[in-house]
């Protein structure tokens, strides 16, 4: 079944009530539902009412009190048809079903993680639980009522306020149970319901928003990890002060509670007042965390409560909307990061991803637009296009309006849409309204798939005393759209003085308003005058916008900005597009038989670079780290040869590392830590740059001194697991290396989240070998095919993160990663779908993987009973 936008209607019928009495229990829980049904018409109903529901066993109906006989009604496990309604515009509806929590291995829904009860309900999880009207539009008061053995489950939580608890009383007798009630006031649709009942340790605080409201802060995880919940609980209390401050936001209820679970499809659910986690995203201290994990841990704790206001207060009208809450919340968790953190920094690292995930795409099979106009399974719509790039539009409406007509159009936002499920035309309009603006050329960014790309040349003329920038903008077709029209891309520049600051300038024309151009026709040519100068021509400053950049510039003048820029990041992009540039050629010289050579100037900036003490530790880490062997592929575009881009990266570390040994030593040894660990972004900093620099100075055959002992005298996770990798991808086989990687397992097997990085180290091993490797560890004790966070790091790694593994040319990955996502399917279909667009890029590939990767795929397609979450990718990956 297709779902298309053009089809959406508002419900005919609208539940304002619904109660809930959960009777917890591993195989045979009852859930009682009492939805007040009222006909939107305020007429009696004039058709069937149709329930959503998903592997629902019925056990009882009643309308009004009154049991419904079986002639009057149809259900089906998927769906509850009522034909015989009262003949009122309201009526009450009881629903029993009985579902079985310890056997849901899909996650969605009411399931169990490590003897808990849990749920997940987005998208379409609260259809598993009971029938319901299980879409964003239909919006329901929740009172909860939850019972349970009161040893198995002592903890009791749903969305909202408690308003009673107690034991459950069976006459004379203590039943032995217990329950709790929950009341939420905030009419929420049905995937922002949740339930926790169980037995967790926790810890708890306490927050005063900015109006005096006192909120009763508690995070639950697993007994003896309390303290391990601590960065989490700082990071969730400066968000909610951030968005008071930033976005004028505050918390509404009295208590917010997160609850980490270690199964979990996804990052974590932002369910109302009830946020539930991937203990990934909340568990941390020095000893297994790295600094990746501390800051993946600050920016989701503050995405999910920033859903609070964007997705909880306003939510989406339906699933094609999943942008307006998503892209919107990440761009508002980036912000926060960049507040709490370096901001060019955080820019670089959300640009590499963009393009590492989002760019690919973009720009193959499973390309669609930010708000999609059809979709088979919005499960496989959770995508870096809806989170990254919706973040990106967001980025750029405040690019176009400038910071005070964006903050307006948010406040406006919020007075208007709160209690709505809305619309990205109501988004846009509010932008449009404070600004004056006419954005309807820029919303194509919304309804438009594919990575625009822009090439700018620039001329100057010395006698003239002027500057000429042609541009001109294209957008390759995508199977969402044949043809496309002509997009509005700000560009943010600036142009470079000899003396390395920007020029003012005065542009003669349109399209130029203050630092940012307006790029909204096929050709456009801008002239700058007054200029006497030859200037150095910086664009896409700041990735203002996200399109592939093609200019023409020597070497030197990106050298110069790699040097000069004011704007870091386009300091940054400079050096990276020199490493890309000499990586291509690099590759052709080795397909061709022969050795790449580097430009020296290349090589003695990388030095300087490194060097360079103005430049913070972290942002040289960035400036040091190379394009990818996913990222140099892409810059290739076709007849991939992944050996050969691995050949060419190998050979730029090592012509770097023996350029600059000695200073590298030196750094290395001068961002030794000093003092206690510390999290924070500048410590973080320093042990990044030290690790990339441990990379480069292991990189030559036989120097693996230095990372063993780094290895052995670490202190914290970031420092050994780094110090693990440089030995495992750089000394593979060696004796230190299988020393270290036995050491990690049994230090740390008891920590399933540490045993993952084991497992990714592993699996991004370069070479065939990796195949047998990764075959061998699914045989591992700490693998397990049920639990995600397991799957994705050692099969979902291995297939998106290890080119020369996973395409081997005799097909060995493709066979081993089709088999395990068919195993991975059969318990969990959104799981194998999400790891499964690993496949995405095959068409790239030269002509034998090509084919193998083909094989692979109609493999997976042909086998029976798919689910319609990995046969969706699967076809559109093939088609
Ligand atoms: N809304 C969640 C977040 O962005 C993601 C949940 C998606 N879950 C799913 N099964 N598709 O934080
Ligand atoms: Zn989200």
């Amino acid at each position: 079944q297709v779902f298309k936008l053009e089809d959406y209607k508002p419900s005919e019928f609208l539940i304002p009530e619904t109660k809930l009495t959960f009777n917890l229990h591993p195989t045979k829980t009852l859930v009682q539902a009492e939805l007040t049904i009222r006909t939107r018409s305020g007429q009696p109903p004039n058709a069937a009412l149709v329930l959503d529901g998903d592997e629902l066993v019925l056990r009882s109906l009643a309308i009004n009190g009154k049991v419904l006989d079986a002639a009057s009604y149809t259900a089906t496990p998927d769906r509850l048809t009522i034909n015989e309604l009262p003949q009122a515009d309201t009526f009450t509806l009881s629903i029993e079903t009985e579902v079985a929590p310890e056997h849901n291995k899909a996650l969605s829904g009411l399931y169990r993680s490590s003897g808990n009860y849990t749920t997940q309900c987005e998208a379409e999880g609260f259809r598993r639980i009971t029938y319901f009207l299980d879409r964003p539009d239909v919006l329901s008061v929740y009172t909860v009522r939850l019972e349970a053995d009161s040893k198995e489950a002592p903890l009791l939580l749903s969305n909202g306020n408690l308003v009673e608890r107690g034991p459950v009383e069976s006459g004379a007798l203590d039943s032995g149970r217990h329950f709790a009630v929950w009341h939420d006031p905030f009419p929420k649709p049905s995937y922002l319901f949740a339930l926790v009942g169980g037995d967790l340790g926790s810890i708890k605080d306490s927050f005063t928003t900015a109006s005096g409201r006192e909120v009763e802060l508690g995070i639950y995880v697993e007994h003896g990890k309390e303290e391990r919940a601590a960065y989490a609980m700082a990071a969730l209390k400066r968000s909610m002060r951030w968005d008071e401050e930033v976005f004028g936001r505050e918390y509404d209820l009295d208590v917010f509670n997160i609850v980490a679970v270690s199964d979990f499809n996804m990052g974590a659910m932002e369910n109302k007042g009830l946020n539930i986690f991937n203990d990934k995203y909340v568990l941390a201290d020095e000893a297994t965390a790295s600094d990746a994990d501390y800051a993946g841990i600050e920016a989701v704790i503050a995405h999910e409560y920033f859903h609070n206001w964007t997705g909880n207060r306003i939510t989406c009208r339906d699933w094609f909307q999943l942008c307006l809450k998503e892209g919107l919340t990440v761009f508002r968790d980036h912000e926060f990061s960049a507040d709490q953190r370096s901001r060019a920094v955080k820019r670089i690292a959300e640009v590499r991803g963009l393009r590492a995930q989002q760019f690919p795409e973009d720009q193959g099979p499973l390309a669609h637009p930010v708000r999609p106009r059809r979709y088979r399974e919005i499960n496989n719509f959770y995508t870096s296009t809806v989170y990254e790039k919706g973040s990106e539009v967001v980025r750029m409406i405040r690019t176009i309006l400038g910071a005070e007509d964006f903050r307006r159009g948010m406040d406006l936002y919020f007075e208007r849409h709160d209690g709505d499920a809305a619309t990205i035309e109501d988004f846009l309009r509010v932008f449009e309204e404070v600004s004056g603006r006419d954005l309807s050329q820029f919303a194509l960014w919304y309804h438009q798939a594919g990575t625009p790309s822009v090439q700018v040349a620039m001329r100057h003329d010395a006698d003239k005393r002027e500057v000429t920038l042609h541009l001109e903008q294209a957008l390759a077709p995508t199977p969402s759209e044949s043809r496309k029209r002509l997009m509005h891309i700000p560009l943010q520049f600036g142009l470079v003085g000899q003396d390395g600051r920007d020029i003012a300038v005065k542009a003669a024309g349109e399209g130029v308003e203050g630092d940012v151009i307006h790029l909204r026709k096929r050709h456009q040519t801008i002239r700058f005058t007054d200029v006497p100068e030859r200037p150095v021509l910086s664009i896409n400053r700041g990735f203002s916008a996200p399109i592939m950049l093609a200019m023409e510039q020597t070497a030197e003048d990106r050298m110069f900005l790699a040097r000069h820029d004011s704007d870091l990041f386009a300091r940054w992009q400079a050096l990276t597009t020199l490493y890309t540039q000499a990586l291509t050629q690099a590759y052709r010289t080795i397909r061709g038989g022969s050795t790449p050579e580097f430009a020296p100037a290349l090589l003695a900036l990388v030095g300087d670079t490194a060097r360079n003490e103005a430049l913070e530790p972290a942002y040289r880490a960035l400036a040091l780290s190379l394009p990818g062997e996913g990222d140099i592929a892409r810059e290739i575009g076709q007849t991939i040869d992944p050996d050969a881009i691995l050949a060419a990266r190998n050979a730029l570390v090592l012509a770097i590392a023996a350029a600059n040994a000695d200073d590298f030593a030196k750094i290395y040894e001068a961002m030794a830590a000093s003092g206690p660990f510390s999290p924070d972004a500048a410590d973080a900093g320093r042990r990044s740059l030290r690790n990339v620099l441990l990379d480069y100075l292991s990189a030559p055959a036989g120097d693996v001194k230095r990372a063993a002992s780094r290895y052995e005298s670490a202190t914290n996770m970031t420092d050994r697991a780094a110090a693990l990798a440089v030995l495992a991808h750089r000394q593979s086989g060696s004796p230190e290396t299988v020393a270290a990687l036995a050491d990690f397992e049994s230090r740390f097997r008891p920590e399933p989240l540490v045993i993952d990085k084991w497992f990714q180290i592993q699996a991004t091993v370069p070479g065939t070998a990796t195949v047998n490797t990764v075959r061998e560890l699914m045989r591992h004790s700490g693998f397990s095919i049920d639990n995600p966070n397991r799957v994705r790091s050692l099969v979902g790694t291995f297939a998106a993160a290890n080119q020369t593994a996973f395409h081997a040319a005799d097909g060995s990955g493709y066979k081993l990663f089709a088999d395990a996502v068919l195993e991975v399917e059969r318990r969990n279909p959104q799981v194998a779908a999400r790891i499964a667009t690993a496949f995405r890029s095959w068409r790239s590939l030269e002509p034998g993987r090509q084919d193998k990767a083909r094989q692979a795929l109609v493999a997976i397609s042909q086998h029976r009973d798919l689910s319609s979450d990995l046969r969706d990718i699967v076809e559109r990956t093939l088609a």
